[in-house]
């Protein structure tokens, strides 16, 4: 595996692959790699000839106050990681690589951004949505890889892809989880041991919000209600919001019918924590 700091370099290795009629696909993070990761690499490299992956901590979607500067970081373990996940070649470009000059342009989706992740986090977003369509114009994939853990970017990312043209997959990959049922994420390094002991019951909630749902119940509210009731049982899990609703645009949905993503977000002590499940619900 290559690691290269600048555009140039990517650009060179990504036209090579696409003139020799070579797949080019491609994973985002932002380092602290992690098996969720992991198996994104993985689905890509089952998928395409060539993988590029990133790290980046994207300054553009971290509002005043947040984790910017404590963001996680050990980029000689994301390079052992990525190399052994099978990725070609590794982006860690520098901010003044990515934004050389003040940033005036910016990709904003509406709509599916006002509300959950994007009403607690004014201008994540349109952070995430233009970092992401920098990155695709630098690398060129034919495919590029997100989890469905950030299910709501997921939905962002899709709808920024298809509104501007831009010849992308975008590929949700199911969340990656510890044993006890706690979604992988980087920040999940915040958690003392108390709270990791706690965290899993959101998993637990998100079930029983589904087994609601199995047993014939189509009412959002009463769904939510039950996940909420279930968080409620661990103190130290501060439910943010809980929402039953349409997968693809994240409408309300009376009833509960069709593809339906249940989300939920609570603060766990420092870290806020995100989780959700699909599920289908014929008509
Ligand atoms: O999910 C992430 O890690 C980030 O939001 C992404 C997609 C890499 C953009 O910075």
């Amino acid at each position: 595996m290559q690691t290269v700091t600048t555009i140039a370099e990517v650009r060179a290795f990504a036209e090579e692959a696409r003139a020799g009629g070579g797949a080019v696909g491609f994973v985002p993070t932002m380092g602290y790699l992690h098996e969720g990761h992991a198996s994104l690499m993985a689905a890509a490299r089952a998928e395409c000839d060539r993988v590029v992956a990133s790290v980046f901590v994207n300054p553009l979607q971290f509002g005043a106050g947040e984790d910017l500067g404590a963001y996680p970081r050990d980029i000689e373990r994301d390079t052992a990681l990525a190399a052994a996940a099978g990725v070609d070649l590794l982006f860690v470009p520098g901010a003044a690589e990515m934004y050389p000059g003040a940033v005036v342009t910016s990709v904003r989706v509406a709509e599916i951004t006002d509300r959950f992740e994007g009403a607690t986090r004014p201008g994540h977003f349109a952070g995430v949505a233009t970092v992401v369509a920098k990155l695709f114009a630098i690398v060129g994939p034919c495919s590029a890889y997100f989890g469905e853990k950030d299910w709501q970017q997921v939905c962002v990312v899709r709808r920024m892809a298809a509104d501007l043209s831009l010849p992308v997959r975008v590929v949700a990959c199911p969340t990656s989880r510890e044993p006890d049922g706690l979604a992988r994420s980087s920040r999940n390094v915040y958690l003392t041991d108390d709270e990791r002991s706690a965290a899993p019951v959101l998993r637990r909630a998100l079930q029983a919000g589904a087994d609601l749902v199995a047993a014939g119940v189509r009412d959002a509210a009463r769904v939510e209600a039950r996940v909420a009731e279930a968080v409620a049982t661990e103190p130290l899990v501060v439910l943010d919001y809980v929402a039953a609703v349409s997968a693809d645009t994240l409408a309300p949905l009376d009833p509960l019918v069709g593809e339906i993503r249940l989300l939920v977000a609570a603060r766990v002590g420092r870290p806020r924590l995100l989780d959700n499940i699909g599920l289908t619900v014929p008509a």
